[in-house]
C-alpha cells in the first residue's frame, strides 16, 4: 500500500457496502465493537447517516476502499467526526491524511471556524495523529467512556481552530484557573 493521495466519495446509506464494511471489522474504540446486519440497520434507519447534521465519506487509496469517514454535527458550529480505517491500512500515516482532509472541508466547504475530535485515552494512534496534524489537546475527561465489559475509560477532546489550519500561530488552551483577585465581567 503505498501513501499516494486519498480521495473520497459520498456514501449512501443504503449501498450494501455499508454494512459489509461495519461487520467486516471489530471497532474496540467505538460504542459497538462487533457490528452486526442489525445494528448497521438501526443505526442507519435512525439517521446517523443522514443530511444535513451527518456527512458520510468512503475513503479511496486508489481503487482500494480504505475507509469511512463521517462529519457527525454539522448543523453545529463545531462538527465532530467518526473515523474508521480497516485493519490492513492502519498504521500507514493514512489517518493524518484523514485529518488534513477533514479541515479542508471543514473550515472550506462547511465554513465553520472550529473542528473537534473524541477519542479513547488510550487510542494512542488517533491522539498521535491529532498530535502530528497540529490539533491541540482541549480536554481529559476521567473515567467518561465506558466499553461493552463495563470498564469505564478516560476520553480525550482535540480541536483544531480554522485560523490555525490556515497557518496562524497556535492559540494556547488554558486549562489554568484565573489568579486570585481575578474577576468575572457579570458577578
Ligand atoms: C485511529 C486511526 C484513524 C489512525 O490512523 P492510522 O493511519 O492507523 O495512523 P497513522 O499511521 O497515521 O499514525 C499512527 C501513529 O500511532 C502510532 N501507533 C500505532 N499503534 C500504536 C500503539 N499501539 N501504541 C502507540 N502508538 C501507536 C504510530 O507509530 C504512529 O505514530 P507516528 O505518527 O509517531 O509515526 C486508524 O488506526 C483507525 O482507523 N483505527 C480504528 C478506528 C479508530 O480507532 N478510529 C478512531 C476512533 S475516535
Amino acid at each position: 500500500m503505498s501513501l499516494s493521495p486519498l480521495h473520497f466519495s459520498a456514501v449512501d446509506p443504503q449501498d450494501p457496502a455499508l454494512e459489509a464494511f461495519l461487520i467486516a471489522d471489530p471497532w474496540p474504540f467505538h460504542g459497538t465493537v462487533q457490528h452486526s446486519a442489525e445494528s448497521v440497520a438501526k443505526s442507519v434507519a435512525s439517521g446517523a447517516y443522514e443530511g444535513p447534521d451527518n456527512e458520510p465519506h468512503w475513503i479511496w487509496l486508489g481503487a482500494e476502499r480504505v475507509g469511512l469517514v463521517v462529519f457527525r454535527e454539522l448543523e453545529d458550529p463545531t462538527p465532530v467526526f467518526d473515523l474508521r480505517l480497516v485493519g490492513a491500512a492502519r498504521g500507514r500515516g493514512l489517518g493524518g491524511q484523514v485529518l488534513a482532509w477533514l479541515a479542508k472541508e471543514a473550515f472550506g466547504r462547511h465554513g465553520k471556524r472550529r473542528l473537534e475530535g473524541h477519542t479513547r485515552a488510550d487510542n494512542l494512534p488517533m491522539r498521535r495523529c491529532f498530535e502530528r496534524l497540529g490539533w491541540q489537546q482541549e480536554a481529559h475527561y476521567r473515567a467518561a467512556w465506558p466499553d461493552p465489559a463495563g470498564t469505564w475509560h478516560d476520553a480525550t477532546a482535540y480541536a483544531i481552530l480554522a485560523t490555525e489550519w490556515a497557518g496562524g500561530p497556535p492559540v494556547e488552551v488554558p486549562l489554568v484557573f484565573p489568579p486570585a483577585g481575578a474577576t468575572s465581567p457579570f458577578s
